[in-house]
């Protein structure tokens, strides 16, 4: 039986998959700062640690998949400590209990939101690992009234941290396939309060443009995480993959 760690357990996309795997046959152990097997909250240095302490304590140091999925929206700078540096520790922390896998896989939740407009400076402090001086420029944005660049910046720089990490001797030179998704809209509780009435619907669709089948349920995006962490899964690396409803090929177009 393999056993998977999923962040963000208690709700939307999390328990979809942490359901999908379980009914698959695996060991799943949640974590959620609440309604979970393991509760650590993920935007601070000592739950970081405590995730790692206790999933080691409860598996003998062995695991085989991580979906680093926990994540919040907003315009608060908890918005790049959970969704980057959270996510990034996530992975970090737990890949040495990957390495004792024989078939280890990560993934994380990054997003479409990755195409939307970012603050280059705050990416750049993401990517540098450089978190007190990321969570003061996007204090500085929420003053400006720039609060809306937070939750695409932690995204963009998710999806560039996989894509820097991934072929490295850490992950493909482990033997772990590390990889991104990026969901369109996904009807959850973190969406909810912005498509309540017919006309924040509308807003949100036509800023996030999905003409296939419009927006999803956590299922959608659950299935392809679960793929992901599954042994099928030998040769995906570092890719982000858009499942989106086509609002990656709306608003990008050619991507070669
Ligand atoms: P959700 O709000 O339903 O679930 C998120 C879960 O993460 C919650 O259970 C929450 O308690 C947990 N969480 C938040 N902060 C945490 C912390 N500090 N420590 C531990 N757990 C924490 O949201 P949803 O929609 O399921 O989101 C999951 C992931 O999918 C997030 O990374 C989000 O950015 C991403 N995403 C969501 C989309 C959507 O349209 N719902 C679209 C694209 C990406």
């Amino acid at each position: 039986m393999r056993t998977i760690v999923v962040t963000g357990s208690a709700s939307g996309i999390g328990r979809a998959t942490q359901q999908i795997l379980h009914d698959h046959g695996n060991r799943v152990i949640g974590v959620d700062r609440h309604d979970a097997d393991l509760r650590a909250d993920l935007s601070t240095l000592a739950g970081r640690g405590e995730l790692a302490d206790a999933v080691t304590a409860r598996t003998n140091g062995q695991i085989d998949g991580v979906v680093a999925n926990a994540g919040v929206a907003g315009e608060t700078p908890d918005v790049v400590t959970v969704n980057f540096f959270g996510a990034v520790a996530t992975l970090e922390r737990l890949r040495p209990l990957l390495e004792r896998s024989a078939t280890p896989r990560a993934v994380v939740t990054a997003s479409m939101a990755s195409l939307l407009p970012s603050d280059a400076e705050l990416v750049d402090l993401c990517l540098a690992g450089d978190e007190p001086a990321a969570v003061v420029r996007a204090t500085r944005l929420v003053d400006a009234g720039q609060g809306g660049l937070l939750y695409p910046s932690s995204k963009v720089a998710l999806c560039r941290w996989v894509r820097r990490a991934a072929a490295g001797p850490r992950w493909a030179g482990a033997g772990i396939p590390l990889n991104a998704i990026a969901p369109g809209v996904v009807e959850t509780p973190m969406v909810a309060p912005m498509i309540d009435t017919p006309q924040k619907r509308q807003a949100l669709a036509a800023m996030v443009p999905m003409p296939l089948h419009g927006f999803m349920t956590p299922e959608t995006p659950a299935r392809l995480l679960a793929w992901l962490v599954g042994v099928e899964n030998s040769h995906l690396c570092g890719q982000v993959v858009f499942v989106d409803g086509g609002s990656d090929v709306v608003l990008r177009g050619d991507s070669t």
